[in-house]
């Protein structure tokens, strides 16, 4: 027959499978609230990308020997800016590379600083090459580019950061920053410096 089964049991399954249902949506609910939270916030932050560039480069006292040993000093200044509105930045050490036909040339770095919204920062990074070897053609390069008065050189930084916004601090990202090709200048005036826009990887 067909109410062989026990009615009071036919309940109990049609109030379980309902709460099941009500779980589900509930979650959703959830998930969805979740995601709309998070498109909110992202919204009002609207974080956009740190702007990097060389805004003058020179290079002086520079003596290469007869034994490719190049001495030099180099004056470069970078330029940081941080658009957001919202979000300032905390730099830990940064570190700098000078690099010469994917030769490093130059080793330098910056102190840990705090970026505030909307600021603009800029370094002068005085950097030296100290009796540095270079194989016979990057040398044979560097000497024919020096008779142009100027090199083509790159620069690269590379720096652990970390965002804040308010209170909320975020996690380290890894920051590479890569400016080429740098028109280094042999002379001090820096008319004719085209400003270099760096490559932001975060
Ligand atoms: C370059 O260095 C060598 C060796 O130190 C020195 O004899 C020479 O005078 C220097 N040249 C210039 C242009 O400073
Ligand atoms: C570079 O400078 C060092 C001393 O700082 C000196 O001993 C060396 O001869 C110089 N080399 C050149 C090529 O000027
Ligand atoms: C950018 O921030 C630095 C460090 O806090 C500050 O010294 C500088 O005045 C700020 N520059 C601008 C344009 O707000």
């Amino acid at each position: 027959m067909a109410n062989a089964k026990p009615p009071t049991q036919n309940q109990a399954g049609q109030t379980h499978s309902k709460l099941i249902r009500l779980i589900a949506i509930i979650f959703l609910a959830l998930i969805v609230l979740v995601g709309l939270t998070i498109l909110i916030i992202w919204l009002t932050i609207k974080p956009k990308k740190l702007v990097y560039s060389i805004d003058d480069a020179s290079i002086h006292n520079y003596n290469l020997s007869n034994t490719n040993h190049l001495n030099a000093t180099y004056n470069f200044i970078l330029r940081a800016y941080n658009p957001n509105k919202k979000v300032s930045v905390y730099y830990n050490k940064v570190d700098i590379d000078v690099l010469y036909d994917d030769e490093t040339v130059s080793r330098g770095t910056i102190d840990p600083f705090h970026q505030p919204k909307r600021n603009a920062t800029r370094f002068k990074l005085n950097l030296a090459s100290h009796d540095v070897s270079l194989t016979n053609g990057i040398a044979h390069d560097l000497k024919a580019e020096r008779s142009s008065g100027q090199v083509e050189m790159v620069v690269k930084l590379k720096a652990r950061i970390k965002f804040k916004v308010g209170a909320w601090k975020s996690r380290h990202y890894h920051m590479k920053v890569t400016c080429a090709p740098i028109m280094v200048h042999f002379s001090s005036s820096s008319k004719g410096f085209q400003r270099t826009t760096c490559d932001v990887d975060i």
